[in-house]
């Protein structure tokens, strides 16, 4: 959904900053500013701080800032459209109607009787585990000790032994036997009719992040029972198990800075019964890339509660890789001596399972444990063939930093020389090509290197810092304006950003939480809301100040002269900013700039 830019900027003008955050923490006045500790990232001591004037907040502690919307969507953990919905609703700003073709609306209106089917479903399962016929469902729950209330929570169910009876049900809600059959809980078949999919098994809705039914997973309660331990329904229109996980619903508002994956429903339900509501688990199937680019959206780290068995840890090594490729690092909760989660929590508790997440191993050094064990150890060459695949694994890395400090770890505990290993993986990356291309995505698994700082890198620093600067003292603009234009911002948002900055003080309507609503992704909007608030060094005497001042605006000219020159062989007008940024250069090293 578009909304104009003019009724975006109307909502956030009625969403006071502080009113908004107050209404999700709660903040203490300090100073000019409202402090709190940062809901984003765990911390004692606040360090989260929203101002008034400026409409805008920022945590020192993890750098996070933005404005109402922003927070709005990083708290929610919703879309920009969603956010905007949420303020004006709450500012009472009536939004226009999303406008759909008639195509669109047809397809949402399938979709929302797909989902009303299996909320119908849902609750028909839910009523028959409380009444009579479900008390043997209710034993076996109550045997894995699940409370009422987490029975409750996660919508559990029974589906009882004639399947007609949901049929019956169903039809009577007005859902023809296509639609049921459609949303995968019934099939047709000629000979016999109209056929339900689930029968005496105890009922898992699986919803989506909106907390929608999409399908159902179904356990069977003893050993004697037909059929796979579990059945799931199969994939439909609006059941994508590669896009889902278990238990996300609640997961997404977690807040504990982290995810834990597991195999399982039931893992899932017990790890949130003792607390965990930060457990997911897949639907049935292997973990997929697209899960974990949902996972993405939340957190960067994941604790994997895999089954500790032979299946789990291969499943586990696969999770390892995708979340790897998809930028994450992932951690290993050690199981043993218990299979799976739900086991160990039933049998140690919620303080043993906190420890061993504590304790969670890094995912390189348990490949390379899981690897050790292919090998034996015993035998000169089964040794050495372990080194040269320690070898191999290492030049994945393709930082530097990072790749020592895994030599160095793998060193240390397996007993190899370093300079021995070392020189392997050197000789290794030399047969095999060199290490692992440097791509924006690469995995950061664990250990990262801070100073890896490219001129590039200082450039857009120095960029930000300006910019900052200028937000605190919107008064500099008149007397730098002069040397300095947006195009000096070699960014292309940081440019579209000063532009509009530089209008608005000409205006004297300065105003940086509006300025990131000019963006719509929430990548651009981040990004933008960092221009305003990077950290400014803490200087005493004004004197400091004006020297860094004039430090940041000689670096940012600096930059963007050697930025058109480089281009000034092939584009004319960079020509001219060459020659003029050259003038401008030298007058700016002998300019005093007062910041008053
Ligand atoms: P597990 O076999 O590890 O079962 O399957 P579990 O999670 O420990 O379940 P309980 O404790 O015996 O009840 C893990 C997951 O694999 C899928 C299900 O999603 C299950 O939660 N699965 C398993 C199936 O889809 N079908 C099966 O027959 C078995
Ligand atoms: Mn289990």
């Amino acid at each position: 959904m578009y909304y104009p830019e003019e009724l975006i900027e109307e909502v956030r003008q009625k969403s006071d900053i502080v009113d908004v955050i107050s209404s999700y923490v709660s903040l203490q006045k300090k100073g000019n500013n409202y402090m709190c500790c940062c809901p984003f990232h765990g911390e004692k001591t606040p360090s989260f701080s929203v101002n008034r004037t400026r409409q805008i907040y920022k945590c020192f502690g993890c750098g996070e800032g933005g404005n109402a919307v922003t927070f709005v969507m990083k708290y929610e953990n919703c879309t920009f459209p969603e956010a905007v919905k949420i303020l004006a609703d709450r500012a009472g700003v009536e939004l226009p109607q999303p406008e759909y073709s008639e195509e669109a609306k047809r397809r949402e209106s399938r979709r929302q009787r797909l989902f009303e089917v299996n909320k119908e479903a849902a609750k028909f399962y839910y009523i028959m585990l409380r009444s009579e016929r479900g008390n043997k469902a209710k034993e076996y729950l109550d045997k894995r000790q699940l409370s009422g209330e987490t029975c409750k929570n996660f919508g559990l169910g029974y589906a009882p032994i004639r399947g007609e009876e949901l049929l019956t049900y169903l039809r009577q809600k007005g859902f023809t036997d296509d639609l049921i059959r459609d949303v995968g809980l019934a099939k047709i078949d000629e000979r016999r009719g109209t056929m339900t999919q689930f029968w005496n098994r105890v009922m898992f809705p699986i919803q989506d992040i909106s907390h929608r039914v999409i399908g159902f997973g179904g356990r069977i309660m003893s050993t004697e029972d037909s059929g796979p331990k579990y059945l799931n329904s199969p994939e439909t229109e609006i059941f994508d198990k590669s896009r889902n996980l278990y238990g996300m619903n609640y997961a997404r508002t977690a807040r504990t800075g982290n995810m834990i994956l597991c195999e399982g429903y039931m893992d899932v339900i017990s790890m949130h019964q003792a607390g965990f509501t930060q457990a997911v688990a897949s639907l049935g199937t292997a973990f997929t890339p697209g899960q974990a680019g949902l996972i993405k959206k939340y957190t960067r780290e994941v604790l994997l509660a895999y089954d500790s068995d032979g299946a789990g840890v291969k499943a586990a090594l696969r999770a390892i890789r995708i979340l790897r490729d998809a930028g994450m690092s992932g951690r290993i909760i050690n199981m043993s001596p218990y299979k799976d989660p739900d086991e160990f929590i039933k049998n140690l508790g919620q303080a043993a399972f906190q420890e061993r997440m504590n304790n969670a191993e890094n995912a390189f050094l348990f490949e390379v444990r899981m690897l050790e064990r292919e090998f034996d150890l015993n035998d000169p060459e089964g040794k050495t063939n372990f080194h040269s695949q320690i070898a191999r694994k290492l030049c994945e890395f393709s930082e530097d930093v990072e790749r020592e400090n895994y030599l160095e770890a793998v060193a240390q505990k397996y007993h190899i020389g370093f300079d021995n290993l070392r020189k392997l993986v050197v000789n290794m990356a030399a047969k095999t090509g060199g290490y692992a291309a440097q791509t924006a995505e690469r995995p950061k698994s664990g250990i990262q290197s801070k100073n890896r700082n490219t001129p590039e890198e200082n450039a857009k620093r120095s960029q930000r810092l300006l910019l900052t600067w200028l937000t605190d003292y919107p008064q500099l603009y008149v007397k730098i304006k002069g040397y300095l234009s947006a195009e000096d911002f070699t960014v292309e948002l940081y440019s579209r950003v000063a532009k509009r900055m530089f209008e608005d003080i000409e205006k004297n309507t300065l105003n940086p939480a509006s300025i990131i609503n000019m963006f719509e992704e929430e990548k651009d909007q981040s990004e933008a809301a960092s221009l305003f608030t990077t950290n400014l060094p803490e200087l005493e005497s004004e004197q400091e100040k004006e020297k860094a001042f004039h430090d940041i605006l000689v670096s940012v000219k600096k930059n963007s002269y050697e930025y058109y020159a480089a281009r000034s062989g092939v584009d004319l007008s960079a020509l001219s900013k060459v020659i003029e940024g050259k003038k401008a250069l030298e007058e700016l090293s002998k300019t005093h700039i007062s910041l008053n």
